[in-house]
């Protein structure tokens, strides 16, 4: 055992898990209750006892309610109803079923925005968005807040303090699904005052957003818009663009904060308040409410389309995106879980494939290895009106037999039950994995300026990162995927992917992280601007240089249809997105190079010893993520570290005292079970969309 060794000699790296695991909302022993979404204003009063009590015989453990209610709760101005939800409560209760209850400010009732048209969203084009469907009012607008402060103060009142609500959800998926942000007046004095704040005069401004070009100057904070490309002839001003996101995810986070600050005064911690974020919807940033919310929880339907990662992925949906949004929502405050976890069929995507054979049991344990507190799914009943019609629930048309995906959230549910059963409070986390122990840096400002100038359409932010995700979990790492706030030091690895966006004293972070022992990674297009976007006065990526210990002589991008190479020892991979040529200074080694267009033999990938540390750069997106594999494989075994070889795709994660493995691929894998093991779930051999448990 060489390895935990090594660790310890380097001192500063104790590589622990960053959270402690237990909470009184989250309490270890439960492990990952298992819910399900239930819409009682949508249903005949005299169902309501049989589908909750059919809920309970499917092994579940919570009812979530509420989020779309407000034309119930409150059917005309200042007139509360809440007899339909005691109701439901009481039967919940009565069943031992836990609720979660949520504010229902996604769906204003029509009174409220016929009364106040303010409110509306007003999208790109000057349109005022009306009422019907969701997200079509302005957290924005006074009007609206005060009309929405009403609702949760009441809701507060009645259950704050009830025993039989555990936890609360804010709002739904806050957006305006793809037309935010607004444009609405308020938005636009908002976004004012937000910059006025930030920076203090208009000269400052001026000089952030590099307004000397085309006369685009400003006088006064009075005269600038939310950047619109509709509103705009030419380019828009990509420091506005970066600002107006940033300001709009503020704006979002300060919403949530708002409703929460009202229940807390009934509540407490005694329930816990979540919203659920859409699955990496860039547009609001699950980071900004991580000291807010007890637990982050977000929405995930991974079969809708064309989503693929191998040949099945369209039927498995993407493994490498769906694990990396379980490490992100938990490294914000330790605690995360899935609010709404597909149930089978949706109705909403291009097309609608069914999942496979096994695919939901294996994405509810792919959340339990992630180390998810819930999973809830969307929805118990499939609607036979309106427009989920074609989406599944957990009972089909008929209101009461279970569905494929049914079937599967109670084998879960069953299954937890049996794991708590096994369960040993004293498990310690196993040497090897903690050894491995990775910190992926995910900065969505980076994503958002890299986003909005790509250079190169062949580019996707999203896809790079998960290329180096890709590789560590195929070693078997278990991945915290940070913002910079978190502590590096406590890790043996720091991956940070194309990170545009950075400042000297980050970089400075980064070399004490290396020279104190840590092993970084960097990967092309990090450190290329400054925070407000500006390239640097210097060479390119100028503070990163010394840093990498090497120059960045230039950069190069492909249109369809060129494939360029690369090759690192014997094997060479395409690249086509973007290809940075290095030039290594004294002590810093080639790891890749170029081997065709007019620089081959030019330099993509190097590494230097840094203090007791290292320092990699990987200048290049490959295609298909294999060099970004290797490359990385390689940094942990100069490291000595002793790691898996797992296919892409087949992931193994150890929690709370239990090994578990997943397989997104469409081949049947061996789990790395030791022979000592006792097996709690599945066999050795784990099929597609298989799931194995064991204890060491
Ligand atoms: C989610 C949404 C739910 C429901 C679901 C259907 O994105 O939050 O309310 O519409 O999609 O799949
Ligand atoms: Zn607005």
């Amino acid at each position: 055992m060489k390895t935990p060794i090594l660790v310890a000699a380097l001192g500063i790296l104790s590589a622990t898990r960053l959270f402690a695991a237990d909470s009184p909302s989250f309490p270890v022993a439960d492990l990952m209750p298992i819910g399900v979404y239930y819409y009682p204003e949508a249903w005949p009063s005299n169902q309501w006892a049989r589908d909750i009590a059919n809920i309970k015989k499917m092994d579940l453990d919570f009812v979530h309610m509420g989020e779309f209610a407000w034309a119930f709760m409150e059917p005309v101005e200042g007139h509360f109803d809440f007899d339909w939800l005691d109701r439901n409560l009481q039967l919940c209760a009565d069943q031992g079923l836990k609720v979660v209850l949520c504010t229902p400010s996604p769906t204003p009732p029509v009174w409220l925005t016929q009364e106040h048209p303010e409110v509306l969203m007003v999208d790109a084009s000057g349109r005022r968005m009306l009422h019907g469907t969701r997200q079509q009012a302005c957290w924005n607008v006074d009007a609206y807040r005060e009309y929405v402060g009403k609702i949760v103060e009441e809701l507060g009142k009645r259950y704050g303090n009830d025993p039989r609500v555990w936890g609360w959800q804010l709002d739904n998926e806050l957006s305006h699904y793809g037309k935010e942000p607004c444009y609405c007046d308020s938005c636009q004095a908002k976004f004012r005052v937000w910059l006025k704040d930030k920076y203090g005069t208009i000269e400052n401004l001026n000089e952030a957003w590099g307004t000397s070009f085309w006369s685009q100057h400003y006088q006064n904070f009075d005269q600038i818009r939310l950047p619109n490309k509709e509103e705009l002839v030419a380019q828009v001003n990509e420091h506005a663009l970066l600002d107006a996101r940033r300001w709009f995810a503020d704006s979002a986070a300060d919403y949530l904060r708002f409703q929460t600050g009202i229940l807390r005064k009934y509540c407490g911690h005694r329930q816990w308040i979540t919203s659920n974020f859409m699955h990496l919807f860039g547009a609001v940033n699950p980071a900004l409410s991580g000291k807010d919310f007890e637990i982050i929880t977000w929405t995930h339907y991974p079969v809708h389309g064309n989503l693929n990662e191998g040949p099945l992925g369209f039927r498995l949906g993407g493994a490498a995106a769906m694990s990396f949004s379980h490490d992100f929502h938990r490294s914000i405050n330790g605690y995360e879980g899935l609010m709404e976890l597909q149930p089978g069929q949706v109705n909403w995507g291009d097309v609608n494939p069914q999942p496979y054979p096994g695919a939901i049991h294996l994405w509810i344990m792919r959340a339990f290895a992630a180390d998810a507190k819930i999973v809830c799914t969307y929805r118990y009943r499939e609607p036979l009106v309106g427009p989920e019609q074609y989406h599944y629930g957990l009972v089909g048309t008929d209101g009461v037999t279970p569905t494929t995906g049914g079937e599967q959230y109670s084998q879960a549910a069953r299954e937890m039950a049996l794991l708590r059963k096994n369960l040993r409070p004293d498990a310690k986390e196993p040497a090897a994995y903690a050894t491995r122990r990775t910190a992926l840096l995910y900065n969505v400002e980076s994503r958002w300026s890299i986003d909005d100038h790509k250079q190169n359409v062949r580019w996707d932010t999203m896809e790079h990162i998960l290329k180096q995700y890709r590789a560590l979990k195929r070693l078997g790492c278990p991945v915290d995927v940070i913002t910079e706030d978190k502590d590096f030091n406590q890790y043996p690895f720091l991956v940070v992917p194309a990170m545009q966006l950075l400042d000297s004293n980050t970089v400075e972070r980064f070399t004490r992280y290396a020279e104190n022992g840590g092993h970084l990674i960097l990967t092309c297009r990090t450190g290329q601007k400054d925070r407000n976007g500006h390239l640097w006065e210097g060479p390119w990526a100028a503070p990163i240089l010394d840093l990498i210990g090497a120059k960045i002589k230039f950069y190069d991008t492909l249109p369809a249809p060129n494939t360029g190479k690369v090759k690192a020892g014997k094997t060479t991979y395409d690249w086509v997105s973007w290809a940075e040529v290095l030039e290594p200074g004294p002590g810093t080694t080639a790891l890749a190079r170029y081997t065709d267009q007019y620089y081959a033999g030019g330099v993509a990938a190097v590494t230097r010893k840094l203090g007791k540390g290292t320092v990699t750069y990987l200048g290049v997106d490959s295609q298909n993520g294999g060099l970004e594999a290797q490359l990385i494989r390689e940094d942990f075994q100069r490291a000595g570290i002793a790691v898996e070889n797992l296919a892409d795709g087949f992931l193994v994660d150890w929690r709370d005292g239990f090994w578990v493995a997943t397989n997104f691929t469409e081949k049947p894998q061996r789990a790395p079970i030791p022979k000592q093991a006792k097996i709690l779930i599945g066999s050795a051999n784990v099929p597609t969309a298989g799931v194995t448990v064991w204890e060491e």
